[in-house]
């Protein structure tokens, strides 16, 4: 039996105590739904900047009345100490996604990102340690390694944020280290590398590349691809991440005061992921059989190509992903392709 089955069954045995903060976004919303699942007790945490009620209902219709009793929804904000403070009380585990995502947003304001990424952070830093929280697992990631040119990417070797988003989250990474070293505060950080699936908002200005092709090929809107399309991605479906962040939760202290790829661990091309989508869509939206993506300048600051090496976190956290990534498309693509998010507008 996998290591992960072991250890999910093992938490049904005995629940624990969890804290998601940003449960209402895409991947706090699929954390919710599997420890929910596995009859754990869950403080879900959320202010709804980029997240939405509507990714809790779901999970909500998703599991039993009982498995629902289990939750406890704070509308609160990290950036308020108290409400850190509230929230971790009577927790055994921390996984901490709150944050501003997207690095356009980042350039255009600097300055919220860094009171949500940076402030935030340390708040809730400061609120587990107080309450003597088993383990933090936090949302790092893969923008850290910045402009270092080595592919795969390793966890020791970085080069220089090319963002300011990427700066909050290597900032994270040194207060997490500080932390271990200052108060035994011991953390893992997991540095995702571009993760998909259900929930992920396909609307917005920032809206990621999948949810964002998703929408365009469902809607017959145009899809653009930034470049030649010949920029690759370490693509990772959002089980695997879940599957991460309960492996980092549970695994032993001497896994802690580390940071791990989260990846599947294979570079997909754009235009490859343009039609593997495209495949999908058209079975039930005929119209997107033919459709073509329109090619645009690069985008500045977007590194070529990404992918990660995932053997620290197989070998110390026994990460094993589970979906490649046309497996998990698919599943993204049959939720996509029923959500009122996109469906319920225009098509
Ligand atoms: N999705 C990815 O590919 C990816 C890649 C690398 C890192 N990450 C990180 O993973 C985490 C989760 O990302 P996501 O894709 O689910 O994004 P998301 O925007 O769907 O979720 C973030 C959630 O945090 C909440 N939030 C933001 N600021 C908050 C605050 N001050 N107080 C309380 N809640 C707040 C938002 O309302 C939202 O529900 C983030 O830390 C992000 O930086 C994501």
């Amino acid at each position: 039996m996998p290591l992960y089955s072991l250890r999910c069954a093992a938490l049904q045995q005995q629940p624990r105590t969890w804290l998601i903060t940003g449960v209402a976004g895409f991947i706090g919303s699929n954390l919710l739904e599997t420890l929910l699942r596995l009859d754990q007790e869950v403080v879900g945490l959320d202010n709804f900047a980029t997240g939405f009620q509507h990714n809790i209902d779901e999970v909500q219709n998703q599991v039993t009345e009982d498995q629902w009793k289990r939750f406890r929804f704070i509308e609160g904000d990290i950036r308020d100490m108290n409400t850190c403070q509230q929230a971790c009380t009577g927790v055994d585990y921390v996984l901490h996604q709150a944050a501003l995502g997207s690095v356009p947003r980042s350039i255009e304001d600097p300055v919220t990102t860094n009171e949500n990424n940076i402030s935030g952070f340390l708040n809730m830093l400061v609120a587990a340690r107080d309450n003597q929280v088993k383990r933090f697992v936090y949302a790092a990631s893969s923008s850290t390694y910045g402009d270092h040119p080595d592919l795969p990417k390793v966890e020791d070797k970085i080069g220089n944020p090319l963002s300011p988003y990427a700066a909050t989250k290597l900032v994270n990474e040194l207060y997490s280290s500080v932390f271990a070293r200052t108060y035994g505060f011991k953390t893992i950080g997991l540095r995702y590398f571009n993760i998909f699936g259900q929930r992920q908002d396909p609307n917005g200005a920032y809206a990621a590349v999948i949810p964002k092709w998703f929408a365009g090929l469902m809607k017959d809107e145009p899809v653009y691809i930034n470049g030649d399309g010949e920029t690759s991605r370490d693509f990772c479906f959002i089980d695997n991440c879940v599957q991460a962040n309960l492996m980092a939760a549970t695994a032993g202290d001497e896994a802690a005061d580390q940071v791990y790829n989260v990846a599947f661990g294979e570079r997909t091309t754009l235009n490859e992921l343009f039609y593997m989508i495209r495949d999908r869509i058209a079975e039930k939206f005929p119209h997107a059989a033919q459709a073509e993506p329109v090619y645009r300048d690069f985008r500045p600051g977007d590194v070529r190509h990404s992918l990660a090496d995932i053997s620290r976190a197989k070998e110390n956290i026994g990460y094993e992903p589970e979906f490649s990534v046309r497996s998990g498309l698919d599943k993204a693509a049959a939720w996509y392709m029923n959500s009122p998010l996109i469906i319920g507008s225009q098509v």
